[in-house]
């Protein structure tokens, strides 16, 4: 056997305790040092955890892996998502596919236990791992975290402004309000799309040999995605295609303009972007997308809309829906520019002398006994009372506590404040409760 290490796998990063220097190029290139540390990311989802359940939404938790079928029909087959990026492979005779994102399995969950039957209203988030095999960058990865909510139900776009209120009270809350915009377009009903999609179609054919591969194969099968083309040499094309907006009944457009209505009323900024496309199909009527200049390329650190006939498509009864999905990794990008998280250990427990060295773990134990919670790092690996003190101011703990062989003796202990200018104190075992935590 080769004693040769195994590594991770490109684009699938280990996030780590603490953010790592990247040693090598290779790490460099996977971007896994870029990761913020696991600690920021608890201190997010502490934060969107309260979020959700503030407005009233509950966990589902779902499969990472699904019939590869459900993908096709909900993100639909001439995405990038489907066509390029997902893994996908076959065992026995199923084909299954490591989930490229959340929607098409929450939805396939709420038709399957009747949990939005006879159009009843369901508030549902989720977080977890995401797979698409993109090209690794800062930003994007192959592995990704997203939180997604979802809400069945309701036709009316207050729904819709709800869920904005909502991320830009998060965006509030973690300090990032001045690097995120919104960005909104409305995609119509199926049919209003269909008839704009014959107009696109008119107007790109009309300039064919302008047009790339990929959007010359795209021109009848999926003609919108041709708007979300990155290609600078078809900008000047795109932007004078016609609009979908320009396109939209009367119901829509009501249905666009009150959404607007609501976020004015509650003083959310937005600019109009009638390029927003979405990379799925489901998509109908709002669409939206967060964007940010702070992470080059991946400007999208949150994104979502309207899918109204997802539900009857996927075989359940018709039932409007409107959700989104956030990427943790890019959203801590922008989190740890502003946030300093650091750990936060109430204690570092040191001993002193053969007695009270010999029962440490029950001496320590004693002190968790006495303070219910308390943070706590027992010194292993002995060393001189100097090599401890170091240990522990290292440990970012506020206090160092220390029994020796009298503290033992007197059922005392005492306190050397590590983050103050304050004496040391030796403090019976009942009262060290009130250094803690305070
Ligand atoms: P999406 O736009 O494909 O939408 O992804 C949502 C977010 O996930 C993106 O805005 C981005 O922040 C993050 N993301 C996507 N791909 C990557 C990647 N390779 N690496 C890192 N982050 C990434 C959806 O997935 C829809 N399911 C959203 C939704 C929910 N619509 C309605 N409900």
């Amino acid at each position: 056997m080769s004693g040769k290490t195994i590594n991770h796998i490109k684009g699938m990063p280990d996030l780590l305790p603490s953010k790592k220097d990247a040693k090598t190029a290779e790490d460099k290139a996977q971007s896994s040092d870029k990761i913020p540390a696991t600690i920021l990311w608890q201190f997010v989802e502490q934060h969107i955890r309260n979020l959700v359940q503030e407005y009233a939404y509950d966990e589902i938790r779902t499969p990472i892996l699904e019939d590869t079928n459900l993908f096709k029909r909900s993100v639909g087959e001439v995405t990038d998502i489907v066509e390029k990026e997902m893994y996908t492979f076959t065992r026995g005779e199923q084909s299954l596919s490591l989930r490229p994102e959340g929607t098409a399995s929450c939805v396939r969950a709420c038709i399957e236990h009747s949990l939005i039957r006879n159009g009843q209203q369901q508030r549902l988030w989720y977080i977890g791992p995401m797979f698409r095999a993109e090209e690794p960058q800062q930003g994007r990865y192959r592995q990704f975290y997203q939180l997604g909510v979802e809400l069945f139900g309701v036709e009316g776009s207050e729904a819709d402004a709800e869920q904005i209120i909502m991320m830009h009270e998060l965006w509030r809350r973690l300090n990032i309000s001045q690097f995120i915009k919104l960005e909104i377009n409305s995609l119509g009903t199926v049919a209003e799309r269909a008839e704009y999609k014959t107009k696109l179609i008119a107007y790109f054919a009309a300039h064919i040999d302008s047009l790339d591969e990929d959007s010359k194969r795209r021109l009848n099968t999926n003609p919108l995605r041709i708007l979300d083309s990155k290609n600078p040499k078809l900008q000047e094309l795109i932007a004078k295609a016609p609009t979908l907006l320009e396109h939209l009944g009367d119901e829509s457009v009501a249905h666009f303009n009150k959404f607007k209505s609501i976020l004015d009323s509650v003083g959310i900024a937005y600019t109009v972007n009638t390029k927003i496309v979405r990379g799925l199909d489901y998509y109908s009527r709002t669409v939206y997308e967060w964007v940010t200049d702070e992470l080059g390329s991946q400007s999208a650190v949150c994104a979502g809309g309207r899918y109204d006939s997802l539900v009857g498509q996927l075989g359940g009864a018709d039932t409007p829906a409107v959700g989104f999905a956030m990427g943790i990794e890019r959203l801590l990008l922008l989190v740890e520019k502003v946030n300093n998280v650091n750990k936060s250990l109430d204690a570092y427990f040191i001993t002193q002398g053969d007695d009270a060295n010999g029962q440490k773990i029950a001496l320590a134990n004693k002190i968790r006994t006495n303070c219910k919670n308390i943070k706590m790092q027992v010194h292993f690996g002995g060393g001189n009372f100097k090599k401890q003190f170091k240990k522990a101011d290292a440990s970012g703990a506020k206090l160092a506590l220390i029994m020796g062989d009298d503290e033992l003796q007197n059922n005392t202990v005492s306190i050397k404040f590590l983050r103050e200018e304050k004496p040391q104190v030796t403090v019976s075992m009942t009262e060290l409760v009130n250094y803690i935590g305070g």
